[in-house]
């Protein structure tokens, strides 16, 4: 038994315990109001595109016309994977874990492209910041086609970053409304203050490890069923309840035996995640030339059944709910949805990953310990069997 009990308080889950300063981003959940420098991520999503928003994350104000072309062209330029990191995925396996992989090939981009020592200034980061974010989409398509059978294809310097990895993909040019909509999930996805992923690329950003590292980790952190994986998982729910008609029954089944929907909740958020609310109205656009699919009509009536069920606990839906169908009427496979939702996070975790170097202090946290103290080693043979 310890000697003495505890003498903190945990607050499990860290919950409402700040801990950084942090000028990236804003949350009222009550609300449902998410900006990005001051700046409503909805309006970015709509009216900006993922290279000014990562460029307005990273250096805290909106480009002028030139700093943008500079921006774009920087990171057009570090698109392009080295042959050895190709032939490097060609070895893996064909139904390898998506999120796994990409973890592990931001890691081996450290090898090609060292930054150590890691300074305190970002600009003397600058190189990696954005060949990490560049190089994301590159990975994801590459890894996809190489497991189908494809020569991965060679990124295209005319196209913007969510047509370039549409095309890697599927080479195929998106159509407007494709490329208005994968772009506004990058935005929208793009950065959400102090999440586990975020909080993990701080802790190792801390250590002054280097920011492949740092991204690593915020990968496997995002790779989690109640985090970034969840986007994964709604589609078998949707796909399990079948027609719009069957929605209620089932939430009200879902609830009784105490089954997590996934897509629903939020830590922060105790109204309708406004991502959500975005994804939703940009599919529109989308479902105009695809058909509305009959999964949409059947989240739409789960959420309408939710209000009622569900709302009085302040549990709506988040972003993940309407973005996995999105993606599916795009025709990405489901276990790209949340490496999508890890490339467009990567201009989140490295603003806060500069922030973090900036003004650092290793986080060192303190625990209760309930364990036993002073025990006695008692050698192997005189323990009983
Ligand atoms: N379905 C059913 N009940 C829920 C849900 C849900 N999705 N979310 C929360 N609750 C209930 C939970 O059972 C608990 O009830 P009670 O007080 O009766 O025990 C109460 O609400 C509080 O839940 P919690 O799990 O303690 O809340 P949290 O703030 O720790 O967790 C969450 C937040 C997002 C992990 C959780 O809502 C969840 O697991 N949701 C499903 C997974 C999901 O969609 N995750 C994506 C989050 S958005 C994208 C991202 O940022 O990663």
């Amino acid at each position: 038994m310890p000697s003495e009990g505890p003498t903190a308080v945990i607050a499990p889950g860290l919950d409402n315990i700040p801990v950084a300063e942090s000028a990236v981003s804003y949350i009222d959940g009550k609300r449902a109001r998410l900006e990005y420098r001051g700046i409503a991520a909805e309006t970015l999503a709509k009216e900006s595109c993922f290279e000014e928003t990562t460029y307005l994350l990273l250096n805290g104000k909106l480009p002028t016309q030139k700093e943008l072309v500079d921006f774009d062209n920087d990171l057009r330029s570090r698109r392009k994977l080295k042959t050895k990191i190709l032939d490097l995925m060609a070895c893996l396996p064909e139904k390898g874990n998506t999120m796994g992989i990409l973890q592990s090939m931001v890691a081996v981009l450290s090898s090609y492209y060292p930054t150590k020592p890691v300074s305190p200034d970002p600009k003397d980061n600058w190189d990696a910041v954005l060949r990490i974010i560049a190089s994301m989409p590159t990975i994801i398509a590459a890894y996809h086609r190489i497991r189908n059978g494809d020569k991965p294809l060679d990124p295209r310097d005319d196209l913007d970053h969510a047509g370039n990895f549409y095309w890697m993909l599927f080479e195929r040019i998106p159509t407007p409304a494709v490329r208005k909509v994968l772009d506004a999930c990058f935005v929208l996805h793009a950065e959400h203050t102090m999440n586990a992923s975020t909080f993990s690329a701080r802790v190792v950003g801390s250590t002054l490890a280097d920011p492949y590292a740092v991204i690593s980790a915020a990968i496997g952190t995002l790779s989690g069923p109640l985090h970034g994986g969840a986007n994964e998982e709604v589609l078998p729910v949707l796909e399990e309840i079948g027609d719009p008609s069957r929605a209620r029954a089932w939430l009200e089944n879902a609830v009784a035996t105490k089954r997590k929907i996934m897509g629903f909740g939020h830590r922060v958020y105790k109204v309708k995640d406004p991502r959500a609310t975005v994804i939703q109205e940009l599919a529109e656009h989308v479902f105009v030339e695809s058909g509305r699919p009959k999964m949409y009509e059947t989240a739409v009536e789960m959420e309408r059944a939710a209000v009622n069920i569900l709302g009085p606990k302040g549990i709506y839906p988040n972003v993940d709910f309407y973005s996995g169908i999105v993606y599916k009427a795009l025709g990405i496979p489901v276990d790209l949805f949340t490496p999508i939702f890890a490339l467009a996070r990567s201009s989140g975790w490295l603003s806060h990953w500069c922030e973090q170097i900036s003004k650092n202090r290793i986080y060192r946290p303190e625990q209760v310990f309930v364990g036993v103290e002073d025990a006695d080693y008692i050698p192997l043979e005189q323990r009983a069997s």
